[in-house]
């Protein structure tokens, strides 16, 4: 019988040659999901046999693979924010970059829930995730937000142009019981009759579509939805941008991923609109400027973040 090291080696020399510039690591995955184990387990025990079926199962996702099919939607699984979630082709993959996102958000609702007493009858934080896809942010920030007991002040709209995102993301809802606290909604951008909003979330298209085209062949797996921004990448942006006066209370923000070199441009579609409005880049980890920070002047505002 084929024991792991073997099968390691062999398909790590196949995934190389088909292109794969993670071929060992995206093979320990793979066999790890074939076999039912995790990953570790695979690295620590390179003599245990693999029986036939899942050496068969390895196989096929192996082809897959060799294809450019990501790894993620042949697992079908993505870990984002310390959860997992079902992923397949009717959503894009979430990516760990967005997971700042995620954890400003989360800062951003406990700094608006404790900054100031909250005595019965105050509304609650409305928040809108604007781009859901798979759910990722609005879920992974549910799921924060009830490990702090904060779920019953806010409510959360996440909002997605295609339904088979929203499908997808309905059932990762319900995977890490939140089914109940995030309302999905289809609509294009934000819906006329939702809002306004205290706290926007937008993870958007935001890739030229030029270079969409030349994105790694794993990228043509996913919908072209997700990552087609237009012909300089900020056409969805530009448009959420526009409607923030209608959408985003006094004292309201908006948090944008963007490209990294899109920070200038961003500033400057922000700084046409009327009225009082601020925008800030953060850096993610790694020190690029991926998120911007769309503020809307309040006329009472206590504390500082
Ligand atoms: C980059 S993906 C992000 C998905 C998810 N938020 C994440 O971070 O993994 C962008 C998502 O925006 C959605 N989208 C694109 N244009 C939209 C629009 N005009 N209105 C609503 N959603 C849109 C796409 O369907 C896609 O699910």
């Amino acid at each position: 019988m084929t024991t792991i090291g073997e099968l390691l080696k062999s398909s790590t020399t196949r995934l190389r040659a088909s292109g794969s510039e993670s071929a060992r690591l995206d093979a320990e995955l793979l066999l790890g999901w074939a076999i039912g184990a995790e990953r570790t387990a695979v690295i620590a025990h390179p003599d245990a046999p693999v029986g036939a079926d899942a050496a068969t199962a390895f196989e096929a996702a192996l082809v897959r693979r060799e294809a450019g099919e990501p790894v993620a939607y042949i697992r079908g699984i993505k870990e984002f924010h310390g959860l997992a979630f079902e992923v397949d082709r009717r959503a894009l993959i979430p990516r760990p970059e967005t997971e700042l996102l995620v954890s400003e958000a989360e800062r951003e609702v406990a700094w608006r829930l404790t900054s100031a007493p909250r005595s019965p009858g105050t509304p609650n934080v409305r928040i809108v995730d604007v781009g859901t896809g798979s759910g990722a942010v609005a879920i992974a920030l549910a799921s924060l937000l009830a490990a702090r007991r904060m779920l019953p002040e806010v409510t959360i709209l996440a909002v997605d142009s295609s339904a088979d995102a929203l499908a997808l993301a309905r059932e990762n809802a319900v995977g890490h019981a939140v089914a109940d606290t995030v309302e999905f909604v289809e609509a294009d951008l934000l819906p006329a009759t939702e809002g306004p909003f205290d706290l926007i979330l937008a993870n958007l298209p935001y890739i030229p579509s030029a270079e969409v085209d030349r994105l790694p062949v794993a990228a043509a797996f996913e919908p072209r939805v997700a990552l087609d921004g237009g012909p300089d990448g900020l056409a969805v942006i530009r448009r959420l941008v526009a409607s923030l006066p209608a959408a985003l209370a006094a004292g309201g923000s908006a948090l944008l991923e963007i490209g990294f070199d899109q920070g200038p441009a961003v500033g400057a579609i922000v700084a046409g609109l009327p009225g009082g409005w601020s925008c800030r880049i953060q850096a993610d980890l790694s020190g690029r400027p991926r998120l911007a920070h769309v503020e809307r002047a309040a006329t009472t505002r206590t504390g500082g973040r």
